[in-house]
């Protein structure tokens, strides 16, 4: 595995993504099972957050402590189905800024359009997630970074559920600067630019839609 790549191999990450690529799981079940290994995906998105030590009293002594540095957290969601991502990270780092990407995939040349663009004013001085659930071409995550690295972040961490070998390879010719932490690398895209074995459509899985 590369520094560009983080797999996260870890069981309970891997028995939750199981029940997700089922097709009988329920939307309901579906989306509470995003939430939950959104937050496991999140520990290892974070895990170079930077700290500061600040002194506390234990009921035992006085410590030296870590802490966050400030709220130096953005959230960026590539909408739709980012926003399954969104909530869990939220849990744990409620202080995050959020902004929002809206993208969606040209049916025919599988590239992106853009439709919406809210983004914190002052990315320059965060990390950034960024959060899709599926890296399949790769397309509209590297477009989406296009946009956030415009608006000033330098610092980016892109976290999905599923990534495509192609998309990981098109987000390293891209952003090479760019860290993936996803829970699984797939086999391939198949013609209709799905990942294999894949969970089907994301979005549509996530709210219900066909
Ligand atoms: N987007 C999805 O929702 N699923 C895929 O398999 C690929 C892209």
């Amino acid at each position: 595995m590369s520094d560009h790549l983080t797999i996260v191999t870890h069981p309970l990450v891997q028995h939750k993504l199981s029940i997700m690529r089922d097709k009988e799981t329920s939307t309901s079940k579906f989306r509470q099972l995003l939430r939950e290994i959104s937050m496991l995906l999140a520990y290892e998105a974070t895990r170079e957050l930077p700290t500061h030590n600040v002194k506390i009293q234990t009921p035992i002594c006085e410590m030296d402590a870590p802490k966050l540095e400030g709220r130096k957290l953005a959230l960026v969601s590539i909408l739709r189905a980012g926003n399954g991502l969104l909530d869990g990270i939220l849990e744990l780092i409620p202080a995050a800024r959020v902004g929002f990407v809206g993208l969606y995939r040209d049916p025919e040349t599988l590239q992106p359009v853009e439709y919406y663009n809210k983004l914190p004013s002052d990315l320059q001085d965060r990390w950034t997630v960024v959060v899709d659930p599926m890296l399949a071409t790769g397309n509209s995550s590297a477009a989406a970074i296009d946009l956030i690295k415009q608006a000033g972040a330098t610092n980016i961490v892109f976290m999905c559920l599923l990534a495509a070998p192609e998309g990981v390879q098109r987000m390293k010719e891209a952003h090479p600067d760019v860290r993936i932490v996803t829970a699984a690398l797939d086999d391939h895209l198949n013609d209709h630019g799905y990942i294999v074995p894949g969970l089907g459509d994301a979005g549509d899985r996530m709210f219900g839609t066909k």
